[in-house]
């Protein structure tokens, strides 16, 4: 395969990180450039593993920053950008919707721009040679399904929360940039990721930290809510395969067709981690406590993978009962990455090594 200097962006965040060691440990002739804000989401300590390979590079910067960014895409002459970095929390969203507008339309269309004044014309005139624009995408930008039907490539767009707007809008940029400029763009759009190194803010980290710490389980409404769940890897390997095979301005949908309520859900984690904890059966379920519901909350999400299975031959490779079970070992394992990341001190040692460019 040929030498290749790819961009990632929130390549510190939770599926960027599986994403970023994926590509640095499977493309040793790839130099993988990863940019990222760090923000409260992003966290070095998911990349401790590969940060001394040879063929990985850390950026620390925000795609906000149009100057910067034109600057880096001069400087580095990337062969492709995979982009991921994003304000990823639909709770976040709702009471900060701008800043998801700077960060998910604003720097992603600074990365567009950085990208179309490089790269077009292309350097070797070659359609196949062009340096390719990879957007990492939501499910979420589809809206809300009833009992039955998924969602497939072509199902129209109808975001509700703030976080799926702002991405929705992104994803229609970026197709904007293929058909006006000819930018050899991709999207996928995938489903909800679970595994190691997810932020403690969302559903399935958050539960583990509070069963754990006999905390309560916060439930939004009547915890009916449907989510279709992938293993973040699965994910990362999805990206890969579309990556390198897709045509320019495609889309694919990416998902392990494995739907749950939240609240099944949690009563499987809860019985996962009684067993874990050697508690008795059911004391983790006492636990489970029920909130007032999500503003505008989608009420069922499921993704069809069947373009992406048929073309490309990408199918998940876990169970879902698998998957959970390992993802609660890990947390249970990686105690300290926990503890840091609920207190905040994985900030403070960052901050110190790393400034601006
Ligand atoms: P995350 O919140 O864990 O990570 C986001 C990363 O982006 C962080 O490292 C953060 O520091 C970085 N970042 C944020 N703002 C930045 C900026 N202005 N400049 C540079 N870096 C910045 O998110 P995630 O869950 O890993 O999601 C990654 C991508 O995948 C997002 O685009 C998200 O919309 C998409 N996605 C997520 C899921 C999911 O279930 N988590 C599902 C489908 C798609
Ligand atoms: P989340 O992990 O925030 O992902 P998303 O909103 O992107 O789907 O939430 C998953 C589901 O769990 C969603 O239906 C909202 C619900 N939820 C709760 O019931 N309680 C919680 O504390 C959180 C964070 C989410």
């Amino acid at each position: 395969m040929k030498n290749k200097k790819i961009l990632v962006t929130g390549g510190a965040g939770f599926i960027g990180s599986h994403l970023v060691r994926l590509f640095v440990n499977k493309y040793p002739n790839y130099q993988i450039v990863n940019l990222d804000k760090l923000t409260y989401a992003g966290n070095l300590a998911n990349l401790r593993d590969i940060e001394n390979k040879p063929n990985y590079q850390f950026i620390k910067g925000d795609i906000v920053d149009a100057a910067f960014i034109n600057e880096l895409f001069a400087e580095h002459k990337f062969d492709g950008v995979i982009h991921l970095a994003a304000e990823s929390h639909v709770d976040r969203s709702i009471s900060n919707p701008l800043e998801f507008v700077m960060t998910n339309v604003i720097g992603t269309v600074n990365l567009l721009n950085a990208a179309k004044a490089i790269w077009i014309p292309y350097p070797s005139g070659k359609d196949a040679e062009a340096p390719r624009f990879y957007h990492v995408s939501t499910d979420e930008v589809y809206g809300s399904l009833g009992e039955t039907g998924m969602f497939t490539e072509t199902t129209a767009y109808d975001p509700h929360s703030p976080y799926s707007a702002s991405k929705a809008s992104s994803d229609h940029f970026v197709r904007a940039y293929h058909d006006t400029y000819g930018l050899d763009a991709v999207i996928s759009n995938c489903s909800n990721n679970y595994g190691s190194f997810h932020f403690p803010e969302k559903l399935i980290p958050l539960s583990i930290y509070n069963i754990k710490n006999n905390k309560p389980i916060p439930i939004y409404g009547k915890g009916e809510n449907i989510r279709d769940w992938l293993w973040v890897e699965d994910h990362a390997r999805a990206i890969d395969v579309i990556y390198h095979n897709a045509k320019a301005g495609t889309t694919y949908n990416i998902g392990g067709h494995n739907e749950w309520t939240n609240i099944d859900l949690i009563r499987l984690l809860c019985k996962i981690m009684d067993k874990k904890l050697n508690r008795n059966e059911g004391e983790s379920a006492k636990l489970i406590n029920y909130v007032k519901d999500r503003a505008g909350h989608d009420l069922r999400y499921a993704i069809d993978s069947t373009k992406l299975q048929n073309e490309l031959g990408w199918t998940p490779s876990l169970q879902f009962e698998e998957g959970l079970e390992k993802t609660v070992d890990w947390y249970l394992t990686n105690e300290e990455w926990l503890n840091n990341v609920t207190s905040g001190d994985y900030k403070k040692y960052y901050e110190i090594q790393y400034s601006k460019r």
